[in-house]
């Protein structure tokens, strides 16, 4: 695992396999849910074809039972995938799962997905059953999925509102039917981060069986905290995280996985877990997905927005200059982008501009340079994007009055 050395520097040894984090991408299927996200055939085939290529673990590639078009991208991303378990979703009915398990098939390996909603919410008001039904639900599902393949993931929809007796007589029922991976959904994200921990503790703690399967978190991010229950979700001994690329998902989205495997990769040391993806590549896949889906990514938004690697302040970009670590915790060439960017704008000091001028190809004595200085700054003040144009114009104006 990673960690610090004497220098202060990190260092990695040798990673091991129960450390390992599986990173389970839903961005086609949770991430198709949220209103205006909709992918045609060929682009949900491109974006399974990146996440393959990433080093994705698990791509939810749909739900086969909800149109012929989603069966039909299953299969084929199933024929096509070549690292990848491919999973499909299915409720927790005969026809869902043997749809799915149709889709799946041409995988080499393929995963079913059943869920059902156990809260007390869910009982009453989506199916209208009770406790025992909802059990003889779980083990019915998950058999007739266990039937079909070896590979079954079982999830407690709004598992984080679920009462905790019921909840676990839940999970002891899908392990016995033979679940192999338990998900854990803040549904509708409630939960905060100490709470979800505790849960998924107390899930292995007390559930005969549960150090056989492989605990998953599934959070949703209404308040803004699915990336940090997911983490307390591994920290308490989950080793899937479901996520979605730009944190794309129903309403607010699901975890963001370019966020949960930076995290992870920035604080291994922390952390003392890993992933089996290539970080380079996440902002290809980022891009890929916003172009697909026509969601602009937040300019702001962690790794991929597009000031994630941008300094404007005067103290930030001469630190930069010095040492990038001053101001930056990840290298833009570890997430795939070519160089950190220094923003010209009013609060920019002398060091960016005289690195710019540099780019820019001119070189001035110092009274130019200063006079230079103070223009920028003044055109800065009043503009607000000032571009290598306005530079350029502004240095030549500077050069031909010195010469008048
Ligand atoms: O949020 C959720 O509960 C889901 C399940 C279907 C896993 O997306
Ligand atoms: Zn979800």
């Amino acid at each position: 695992m990673r960690f610090k050395d004497e220098h202060h520097e990190y260092r990695d040894d040798a990673r091991d396999e129960k450390d390992r984090v599986i990173i389970f991408d839903t961005t086609l299927r949770d991430g198709e849910q949220c209103p205006g996200a909709t992918m045609t055939f060929e682009e949900k085939l491109e974006v399974a074809e990146l996440l393959d290529e990433m080093g994705v673990d698990v791509i939810e590639a749909g739900f086969p039972i909800a149109s012929q078009g989603d069966f039909e991208s299953v299969q084929e991303i199933a024929r096509r995938s070549k690292n990848a378990v491919i999973c499909g979703l299915a409720r927790a009915q005969p026809g869902d799962i043997d749809r799915c398990a149709e889709a799946i098939r041409p995988a080499e390996r393929g995963r079913i997905h059943t869920f059902i909603g156990t809260s007390p919410l869910h009982r009453k008001y989506q199916m209208d059953i009770d406790e025992a039904e909802c059990l003889a639900r779980v083990t019915a599902s998950v058999s007739r999925a266990r039937g079909l393949t070896d590979d079954v993931e079982w999830s407690a929809m709004d598992a984080t509102r679920t009462e905790i007796d019921f909840l676990c007589r839940c999970v002891e029922a899908a392990i016995k039917a033979g679940a192999t991976t338990v998900n854990i959904p803040d549904t509708v994200g409630y939960a905060y981060h100490d709470e979800f921990g505790d849960l998924i503790r107390v899930l292995q703690e007390r559930v005969p069986g549960a150090d056989e399967i492989i605990f998953s978190t599934h959070c949703h991010n209404d308040l803004g905290l699915a990336v940090a229950n997911s983490l307390a979700g591994v920290t308490a001994g989950a080793r899937q995280v479901e996520c979605a690329v730009n944190g794309l998902g129903e309403r607010a989205g699901n975890a963001a996985l370019e966020e949960i495997v930076m995290a992870i990769h920035t604080r291994a040391d922390a952390l003392s877990v890993w992933t089996g993806v290539d970080t380079t590549l996440l902002t290809r896949a980022s891009k890929l997905v916003s172009r697909v889906t026509a969601f602009p990514v937040q300019y702001n938004k962690a790794i991929v927005g597009r000031n994630a690697f941008a300094h404007e302040s005067g103290i930030h970009q001469d630190g930069v200059l010095k040492h990038a670590g001053t101001f930056e915790i990840m290298t833009p060439e570890s997430v795939g982008v070519k160089e950190s960017s220094l923003v010209m704008g009013k609060h920019s000091g002398r060091h960016a501009f005289r690195e710019k001028l540099k780019e820019l190809g001119y070189e001035l004595g110092d009274n130019a340079f200063e006079d230079a200085f103070v223009r920028f700054k003044g055109l800065a003040d009043v503009k607000k994007h000032v571009y290598d144009e306005d530079i350029e114009a502004l240095v030549d104006q500077e050069i031909a009055s010195a010469q008048d």
